[in-house]
């Protein structure tokens, strides 16, 4: 059996290297030219009018259409068109803005924000990418979805899936994803199979599966994640009022939302509705940063794939599918890559924390690299930030309980860095002196 989703409307599927239109997508989504990833293009959108545009997206937002109250369906004029009837939103993306006024502090600048991502329907960006995808599967008919993950794309895909009618099969690295990540795939319905293999190989099994069932593949190669991906940019401009940041800092995994938000700026300039664009910056992992090596070593012409090993599980890729794609953001932008240790990233996640916001280890390496980025200058004070943080804290409890009992990272040679970031749970007799103590004790230490 052969299903291809129908062509939307207003939008092509062409190929980022040699820009042939893809009339069908091979199941993998490469280019049948090339073999080079597709992206999705609106040849008939020309410029916008600004402000009666900006209007009509926030007008949605007190709309009871459920395609108005999706944070993604909000902005359909730059989305590929789809009958309404194979919409399947779960109300994603709206997610908050949060102002950071300690963690700017800390870094040692004046404006800084964090668009949490956190805050959608399953705790991961991966929601606002998903919406789009899952209802382009729907309106092809597919009865199959599936991905490759380190476990937020699963837990995603599974509810859009459930949610769309249609069933999911999930590839994960055994023992290598938190398993409240795991949970929400199994609560979801998806068939989860843990595969003795990291995140590329099980990313290399999928891509062949696809190849041979009738299966629609829902990994960030599919063009459409990343156009839903996109909408959170249009947010955070919205937020701030369409003041374009300076800066936007991302954390790279497998580099599709660093190219998605980035294509969003891209368009929305061209389309008059911005007139400058911020920096994009990608920070990696110390022990999972191809992206890094790539631009350090050859300026982002060859990808340089590593091993990857990162207790950030999210983002233990070595090999990133959308790197190109990623290396054009950062060359257009005028961003830059940055890689953060693993003692860096836990203490930047405690002090998020102590901010009252809260998030996975992989969005905390943002904040990591942002310190790196003022003490280097790349980041003046003045500057307006914006960290994208993609998971919600609750993604990854081990990691955080660990590291307040001090179990983690306890060997680390920077760990008495992060000592007075740890807050361990105080176990008492259940008395109410034993409470007063404690309590005297903190507030005259
Ligand atoms: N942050 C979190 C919390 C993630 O789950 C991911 C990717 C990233 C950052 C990196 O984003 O891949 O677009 O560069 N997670 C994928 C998954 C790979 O399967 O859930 P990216």
């Amino acid at each position: 059996m052969s299903l291809a989703p129908p062509r939307t409307a207003n939008s092509q599927l062409r190929c980022i290297n040699c820009g042939a239109i893809c009339e069908k997508p091979s199941a993998n989504f490469r280019c049948a030219s090339c073999g080079d990833l597709l992206e999705v293009a609106y040849p008939d959108v020309q410029s916008m009018a600004k402000e009666s545009t900006k209007a009509l997206w926030l007008s949605r937002r007190t709309s009871l259409n459920p395609l108005d109250q999706s944070g993604v369906w909000r902005f359909r004029e730059l989305l590929p068109a789809l009958d309404p009837a194979h919409v399947v939103t779960l109300r994603e993306g709206n997610t908050p803005l949060y102002a950071m006024p300690q963690c700017a502090r800390t870094a040692g600048i004046e404006n800084l924000f964090a668009k949490h991502q956190g805050m959608n329907p399953t705790a991961s960006f991966k929601d606002t990418g998903m919406t789009t995808a899952a209802s382009v599967a729907h309106s092809g008919g597919y009865r199959w979805v599936a991905c490759a993950s380190t476990g937020n794309t699963s837990a995603s895909m599974a509810a859009y899936a459930a949610r769309g009618g249609m069933r999911s099969l999930v590839l994960i690295p055994e023992g290598k994803i938190s398993w409240s990540k795991l949970s929400q795939s199994l609560d979801y319905g998806a068939i989860t199979c843990q595969l003795k293999t990291d995140f590329d190989g099980c990313v290399r099994v999928l891509d062949e599966v696809v190849q041979r069932m009738p299966v629609y593949l829902l990994n960030s190669v599919n063009p459409y994640r990343l156009e839903g991906q996109k909408t959170a940019a249009i947010e955070i401009l919205e937020q701030l009022n369409w003041q374009v940041p300076d800066h936007m800092i991302v954390p790279g995994g497998n580099l599709a939302n660093s190219s998605a938000l980035g294509k969003a700026f891209l368009e929305m300039k061209s389309l008059g509705l911005i007139s400058s664009l911020p920096k994009i910056s990608i920070i990696q992992a110390e022990g999972a940063n191809p992206l890094v090596l790539t631009m350090r070593e050859n300026g982002g012409r060859e990808l340089i794939g590593v091993q990857a090993e990162t207790l950030a599980t999210a983002i233990r890729i070595g090999h990133p599918a959308s790197w190109k794609k990623a290396v054009r953001v950062l060359q257009a932008t005028g961003g830059t890559v940055e890689q953060v240790s693993e003692a860096e990233m836990a203490l930047a996640k405690a002090e998020i924390g102590a901010e009252g916001i809260g998030c996975e280890p992989a969005s905390a390496v943002t904040f990591a690299g942002l310190k790196k980025f003022v003490t280097s200058g790349f980041v003046k004070k003045g500057d307006l930030v914006v960290l994208v943080l993609t998971g919600h804290l609750l993604k990854d409890p081990d990691f955080t309980l660990n590291f307040h009992r001090g179990d983690l990272l306890a060997d680390d040679k920077e760990a008495k860095m992060l000592a007075p970031a740890r807050r361990a749970p105080i176990v008492l007799d259940a008395t109410v002196d034993a409470v007063v103590k404690t309590l005297e004790k903190f507030e005259h230490p």
